[in-house]
């Protein structure tokens, strides 16, 4: 294979499960992700961004059974949620990948058949822990809990035990070409304090990993022998191979391929920068440049998860404060490799101080000056002075800045140089008092020399920003009268002189309206979608009477049950079979929804519901009443 060129890149976020809807956690290691591609092709690089989704595994098919649908139906439904938050978000990427479409099913089979061929794959017994919700095999060093389970150290839920013949991948026999690709390559994990963590798990010695299962069947299928689905950890790396045309679009995949990052959050290290690389050795691929950890969105000093109930949803945030205020403060906020707590303070500060005082007000007062001295038009003025030289000079200071800093991706440090500058033309606005100036003709021209200076920074400001608000930043150009658009500017091209004479301003209102904490609690109100008592009145609740039950056949958690709600029978369908037998349901009393409208749940006609506590694992609890208790009776 020939190199690729050295101005191609090639950049990948995590695919990401389909089990539940996206949320902040999410939305960060995107935005990131499209905040390093516009920056790449602002530099004169074609690039070439890929997301997509992770469908398989155990974990979207137990999600899918407790919602009573099938697995592809949910992920159909997730992936919508995630195509338009990335369309809300204005995300940049070229391709979305599925796990479940055709082309990467083929091309995972036939990278497993090429090792299986080659000897890395060989058939065994896989004997120990799995963790369903990190879809991952638990260390033995792991002891055992009361109940026989494990508890997974990477996430804190159950492991239970599985047994099972299935395919390995023989990791074992690339500790040490892993070790050397480390030494070589420094650059290969970052930031750089992950590498050392990864280092040491190698030196540790790797075990061969079992990369089948035989009880997940929500998976693509071992060629020729299609008891065993491969491990979705297996199917999901190789999306960064057929997502760029492995297999099925050769050009595509000749001009990208390897990957110059992949950026992903750092609980997902070890599969990314000790399995990938090891799958594809063993291939004979071209290794990715760079595996990027970043840090995590914590709420209330935890990371944020559906499963822990803590998780923010960024249309509550994008609905009431726009795209570029959410994508400002969570690339400013912290540094990449580094966790950060997210809170509705810390948002309404950054906005208020950064975006509306700082460069809204700059941005507003420059082009109203301009406007009301000018008509729009500057069309002369005075030559440059010290200060204006100097303004002009930073400007260079800060484009050096900036750019070294988004060579680093370390974004939320270009944010900062940016917004040195910005201050700096603050102060330039400030100490020169051009509502002083407007005052007396004679200074009409040095009037027009300070707005123009500004204007010609802001144009800049602009532009570095850009990577990061890019809807913002067109902005800022059009009002200015630029012709050009941001991306049609190259970087190393920006220029503070090419801002001219004679361009038509535009006038502007607040490009970022300040923000209150009682926005965000209007906004919450509003999804919390309060009952009001007439309405909760209309429900029918009763004490209800199992008097049948039985579990619905082909499925893991449904159970049929007849219920008695007071002289009255209904048919009711409910995914409690996770925790109930059917048998020990006969004569319980649960609380009844007797007037929801029917239902058809595979094929059966469900004229009620009971009510149950979701526990974390997606079981079900459900409280019954005691004998004393009537059937029938109603529940208010
Ligand atoms: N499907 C796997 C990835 C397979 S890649 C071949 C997966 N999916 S995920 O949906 O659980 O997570 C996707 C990404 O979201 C990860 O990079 C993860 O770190 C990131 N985040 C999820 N919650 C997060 C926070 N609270 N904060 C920041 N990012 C976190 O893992």
């Amino acid at each position: 294979m020939a190199e690729k060129s050295k101005n191609r890149f090639y950049i990948t976020t995590p695919i990401y499960y389909v089990n539940d809807i996206p949320h902040i956690g999410h939305a960060y290691t995107t935005i990131i992700t499209d905040a390093i591609c516009r920056y790449k092709k602002l530099t004169g690089n074609e690039v070439f961004f890929l997301t997509g989704t992770d469908e398989h595994g155990q974990k979207i098919e137990k999600r899918a059974e407790a919602k009573g649908i099938k697995p592809i139906e949910l992920a159909d439904q997730v992936v919508g949620r995630f195509k338009n938050l990335w369309k809300a978000l204005n995300i940049s990427y070229d391709y979305f990948i599925r796990t479940t479409q055709s082309s990467h099913e083929k091309g995972v089979q036939k990278i497993f058949q090429k090792l299986k061929d080659k000897g890395d794959i060989y058939k065994g017994v896989y004997e120990g822990y799995y963790c369903v919700s990190c879809e991952n095999f638990i260390s033995d060093d792991i002891p055992l809990e009361k109940e026989g389970n494990k508890i997974c150290p990477d996430c804190g839920e159950q492991a239970g035990k599985v047994s099972e013949e299935c395919y390995f991948f023989k990791l074992s026999a690339y500790q040490k070409p892993l070790l050397d690709h480390y030494k070589k390559n420094p650059h290969f994990i970052r930031p750089k304090s992950r590498m050392n963590e990864i280092k040491s798990f190698v030196e540790q010695g790797l075990k061969d990993l079992s990369i089948t299962r035989t009880t997940v069947k929500w998976g693509i299928p071992v060629p020729d022998d299609p008891d065993h689905s491969i491990y979705v950890w297996f199917d999901a790396l190789h999306n960064y191979l057929t997502g760029i045309g492995y297999d099925w679009n050769p050009e595509l995949y000749n001009k990208f391929w390897p990957p110059d990052v992949h950026l992903i959050g750092k609980d997902i290290l070890r599969f990314h920068a000790v399995f990938w690389p090891a799958f594809l050795m063993a291939g004979g691929f071209p290794l990715p440049g760079t595996v990027f950890g970043h840090g995590w969105w914590l709420k209330d000093k935890t990371k944020m998860s559906k499963s822990k109930g803590n998780v923010l949803d960024p249309h509550l945030i994008l609905d009431t404060f726009g795209t570029d205020p959410l994508r400002y403060f969570l690339l400013r906020e912290i540094p990449i490799g580094l966790d950060g707590n997210f809170s509705h303070e810390g948002f309404i500060h950054r906005v208020n101080s950064d975006l509306a005082n700082d460069l809204g007000n700059l941005v507003q007062r420059t082009l109203t000056m301009i406007h009301k001295y000018f008509s729009g038009k500057i069309i002369e003025m005075d030559d440059e002075n010290e200060t204006d030289n100097k303004l002009k000079a930073e400007f260079i200071t800060c484009k050096d800045k900036v750019t070294a800093s988004y060579e680093e991706f370390a974004i939320n440090k270009a944010l900062e140089e940016t917004w040195v500058y910005i201050n700096l033309v603050n102060k330039y606005l400030a100490d020169s008092e051009p509502w002083k100036l407007a005052k007396d003709e004679s200074k009409k021209k040095r009037l027009a020399r300070i707005l123009f200076q500004a204007a010609a920074a802001i144009r800049t400001i602009a532009y570095f920003v850009y990577p990061v608000m890019p809807e913002s930043a067109d902005k800022i150009w059009a009002l200015l009268g630029e012709e050009k658009s941001i991306p049609d500017q190259s970087f190393a091209e920006l220029e503070f002189e090419d801002f001219k004479l004679g361009q038509k301003i535009q006038r502007t209102k607040p490009l970022f309206p300040r923000v209150e904490l009682k926005d965000f609690l209007k906004e919450e109100e509003k999804k919390m979608d309060y009952l009001t008592f007439d309405e909760f009145k209309k429900m029918d609740l009763r004490v209800g009477e199992i008097i049948k039950a039985e579990k619905v056949e082909g499925t893991k958690k449904l159970i049929k049950m007849e219920v008695d709600i007071g002289g009255e029978t209904r048919q009711m369908i409910s995914g409690i079979a996770d925790t109930y037998e059917a048998d020990d349901l006969v004569g319980k009393k649960p609380i009844i929804i007797a007037n929801l409208k029917p239902t058809i749940i595979r094929g059966i006609e469900s004229q009620a519901m009971l009510l149950a506590a979701e526990m974390k694992d997606g079981s079900a609890i459900v409280p019954f009443f005691g004998d004393d208790v009537p059937t029938g009776s109603k529940v208010k």
